[in-house]
């Protein structure tokens, strides 16, 4: 990063997130890996940090940064541990629809422990039978006297097992399909909400992926998202437009990671008298991935100053953000592992994680088969209105 392409205070945010990364995250990553625990400590520590609501605003507790500036700190948190990367970013996920599209009321409530790290926030928009086709969501929402009763299952909800705060996407009106949805808060310990199935996964590890279950859950009518039904289908696309490239951050952090692994490894291994990192076949290897890592984390950070600029047209640039940099992400962990030969393979080195970890940044947030319909939808679109 040319940091002459930067301000002070963004500078100086990546200095502090990277010196938190090898202090607090580094040296904790492969235990909570391999135990598959939530990392309180590295919590903690950002907390005490100050790094907890990088992207809320001032007015609600936070530093007041922008989508940039979260971009900076989850790759920073990511190259050292891909599941701490998107720990964090969660939180930002979680709380997007709020400062989207939330009551004053609603931001003053939510957003301030947020900020400060003493709650955390999941967001629930997939269910087993409608992941890619959101829409087809069937988790119902009937409005009752002051409350709404929430009954169904939520999917793949990251951080679902330790948030406080869920932004959860249910029908309100079965007749409409996405504008028949709307978007809720669901607290903690309402009566009728529970953590399921904890999955038991390839990377991101010490991150929990949960199942939400709600049985007549009952969510009082102030939770309902900005006070207006129907509008939560837009608003979780509006938010995924922002969140996006978070995701892409957590992979030019994991990339670059594990880069920075294969340059000291290759420069040390020796094999046939010299190391090999001196063979020009692994340079251009080395070459490549650092092309595409630069290109990738150009991109991501195009596409944030486009959303913090208030661009009206951010959908394609955030998808395109997240397709290129999770591919390359695959691409050069994958190639890492190739660098380290037989050790890369074994969990003796940290590499094998980073591919690990990389993988799910494909899938999550929108596949990349996703992405690239958003974004063939978008170019068919504005050839039209040319
Ligand atoms: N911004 C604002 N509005 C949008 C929008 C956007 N980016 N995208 C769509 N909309 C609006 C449309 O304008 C349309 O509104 P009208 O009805 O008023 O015309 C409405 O939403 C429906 O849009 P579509 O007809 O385009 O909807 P669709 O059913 O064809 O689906 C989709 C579009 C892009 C495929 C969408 O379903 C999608 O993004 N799917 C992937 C879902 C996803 O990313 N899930 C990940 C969940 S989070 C996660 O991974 C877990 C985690 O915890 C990390």
């Amino acid at each position: 990063m040319i940091e002459e392409l930067y301000t002070k205070e963004q500078v100086e945010l990546r200095e502090r997130a990277r010196e938190l990364a090898e202090t607090a995250i580094r040296p904790v990553a492969a235990k909570h890996d391999v135990e598959q625990t939530f990392p309180w400590e590295v919590h903690e520590a950002i907390r005490e940090a100050g790094l907890s609501g990088v992207w809320i605003p001032k007015e609600y507790g936070g530093m007041g940064g922008g989508v940039l500036d979260l971009c900076l700190v989850v790759e920073e948190f990511s190259r050292a541990c891909g599941a701490m990367g998107v720990g964090f970013a969660v939180n930002a996920l979680g709380s997007f629809p709020i400062l989207l599209s939330g009551t004053e009321e609603q931001k003053k409530r939510w957003l301030p422990p947020i900020a400060s790290g003493e709650k955390m926030i999941s967001f629930g928009l997939s269910e087993k039978d409608a992941g890619s086709d959101a829409a087809s969501m069937k988790t119902r929402a009937v409005k009752e006297g002051d409350h709404y009763i929430l009954n169904g299952e939520k999917k793949w909800n990251t951080g679902g097992a330790i948030a406080s705060y869920n932004t959860i996407f249910a029908v309100t009106d079965p007749e409409r399909g996405a504008r028949g949805i709307s978007g809720l808060v669901v607290e903690k310990g309402m009566e009728g909400y529970e953590v399921g199935k904890h999955e038991d996964k390839m990377g991101i590890r010490a991150i929990p992926v949960v199942e939400i279950h709600f049985k007549d859950c009952k969510v009082p009518e102030e939770n309902l998202l900005g006070g207006v039904e129907n509008q939560g289908f837009k608003q979780a696309m509006m938010t995924l437009d922002r969140a996006r490239p978070g995701v892409a951050a957590q992979a030019v952090g994991l990339a670059q990671g594990a880069l920075d692994l294969a340059i000291e490894y290759t420069g040390k291994r020796r094999q046939f008298g010299q190391t090999i990192s001196s063979f020009q076949g692994i340079q251009w290897m080395l070459a490549e991935m650092g092309t595409q890592i630069e290109a990738a984390r150009a991109l991501v950070h195009y596409a944030a100053r486009a959303i913090d600029s208030g661009h009206k047209n951010i959908t394609k640039l955030s998808a395109m953000c997240k397709l290129m940099a999770t591919d390359t992400a695959m691409r050069v962990t994958t190639d890492c592992v190739q660098l380290f030969g037989g050790y890369g393979y074994c969990k003796d080195y940290p590499i094998e994680k980073y591919m690990r970890d990389a993988k799910i940044t494909q899938i999550y947030e929108g596949t990349n088969q996703i992405q690239k319909l958003v974004i063939g939808r978008s170019l068919l679109r504005e050839a039209a209105n040319k």
